[in-house]
């Protein structure tokens, strides 16, 4: 996946009712390497890449590597991330021919499942996407088996543009409707 490109990052924190959207900061390491660790959390993302050891090792003393990566905090604690990456043209699954969509992920600690909270975290994403980088097409990925995400996304708008087998899965490839 293609790195966002220019934005201006680090942002200005997003506040909504139960969250605060910014940057990853050092403090944020330890909830990384549980995130990134975590057999739940990565188990329709393909499964975890890295033990904890090795995250320990692998994760940058800042975090804060690249634009569009966000923290989820509630009440101070990191409960998960929201990425906003770019949809690489010599990928298939397009919404438009030059490719390059605005594409978003979710990870969120399963503490923090059920509440709602990865839901509205997303919305406020997706404010700031239409503030950053007005008028693009947004799109997700994810597994058909992955209920929970397949819900958050139809909660949010997205809809079915098609289905495709990879990494031996279904995937469900879906955009927010009304955009280009
Ligand atoms: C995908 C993922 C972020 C979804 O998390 P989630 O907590 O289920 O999503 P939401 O924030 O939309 O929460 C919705 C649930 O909270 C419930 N809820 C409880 N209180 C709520 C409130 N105050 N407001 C809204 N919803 C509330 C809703 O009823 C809903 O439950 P349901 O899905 O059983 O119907 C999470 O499962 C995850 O991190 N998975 C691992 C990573 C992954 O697979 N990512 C997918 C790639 S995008």
């Amino acid at each position: 996946m293609k790195p966002l490109g220019a934005v201006p990052w680090p942002p200005t924190p997003i506040v909504t009712e139960r969250l605060t959207l910014r940057e990853t900061r050092t403090e944020d390491r330890p909830a990384l390497v549980e995130l990134l660790s975590s057999e739940t959390v990565q188990a329709y993302l393909g499964g975890p890449q890295h033990t904890r050891e090795q995250l320990e090792e692998l994760i940058p003393a800042d975090p804060n590597t690249r634009p569009g990566i966000f923290a989820v905090e509630r009440e101070g604690e990191f409960i998960g991330r929201i990425t906003v990456q770019r949809r690489e043209k010599a990928w298939a699954h397009h919404v438009r021919d030059e490719g390059d969509e605005v594409e978003i992920g979710c990870e969120f600690l399963p503490t923090a499942w059920g509440a709602g909270l990865a839901s509205e975290a997303v919305r406020a994403v997706l404010g700031w996407i239409d503030a950053t980088l007005p008028g693009e097409p947004v799109v997700l990925t994810t597994q058909v088996a992955n209920e929970r995400s397949l819900r958050l996304a139809r909660r949010l708008g997205f809809v079915e543009v098609e289905r495709f087998t990879a990494y031996g899965a279904e995937q469900w490839f879906g955009h927010l409707e009304g955009r280009p």
